[in-house]
């Protein structure tokens, strides 16, 4: 396996490893450069995405495009993915399997663009660092895990449901040029299988 993104989107336009090809307009493989240091990793397209074939152009994307202004970033510079490619029917949640169908897709977009920082936006890609956390609880505090540095933020859609989210995502968000400057200040912290195996203790 490996290849390039390149690679990696074809076959996830191809891809029908779950249900979810069967609903969909396009497919949403992740977009941005392929030698980012900041990596953003959101939970599955939208009406918009799946229109598009492109990941966060609805409202999401248009306050994540503000947010990255904010400390001086363009998409151009980031790698932006979900954790799922396909639009759920009526924008449920993912299930499992769909995200086991895609874990591969992911995993091997991270492995080619080894950003520095990894951002998960909302509870599904925090899950895939931070088995078992609330998200309420680990916003806005970064863990090294397998030499990245995992940075859960709320998802952008949830300020704009919730007014008084906003402010904290943004700080959140304004804090990422400080960590990605002391990112060698960071151990690396217990890889998730073992962190989901110490939260059973
Ligand atoms: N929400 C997401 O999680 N991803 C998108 O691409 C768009 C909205």
């Amino acid at each position: 396996m490996g290849g390039s993104l390149e690679r990696i989107a074809a076959e996830v336009r191809a891809c029908r490893s779950c249900e979810l090809h069967y609903g969909r307009s396009n497919a949403v493989p992740g977009e941005g450069a392929a030698d980012a240091r900041v990596m953003f990793i959101g939970e599955g397209p939208g009406f918009h995405e799946d229109q598009q074939g492109r990941p966060f152009v609805g409202a999401a994307g248009r306050f994540l495009d503000e947010l990255l202004a904010m400390i001086d970033l363009q998409r151009e510079d980031v790698f932006i993915a979900n954790v799922i490619k396909c639009r759920p029917p009526g924008n449920r949640d993912p299930r499992q399997k769909e995200i086991e169908a895609c874990r591969e897709y992911l995993e091997r977009q991270i492995a080619i663009i080894q950003p520095s920082i990894i951002v998960t936006l909302g509870r599904y890609s925090m899950a895939r660092y931070f088995p078992n956390a609330k998200i309420s609880q680990i916003h806005g505090q970064a863990r090294k895990i397998e030499g990245i540095l995992c940075y859960p933020m709320y998802h952008p859609a949830a300020a704009l449901h919730q007014p008084s989210l906003r402010r904290v995502v943004e700080d959140d968000m304004a804090k990422i040029p400080d960590l990605i400057a002391r990112i060698d200040d960071f151990a690396d912290a217990a890889p998730p299988e073992q962190a989901t195996q110490l939260s059973l203790l």
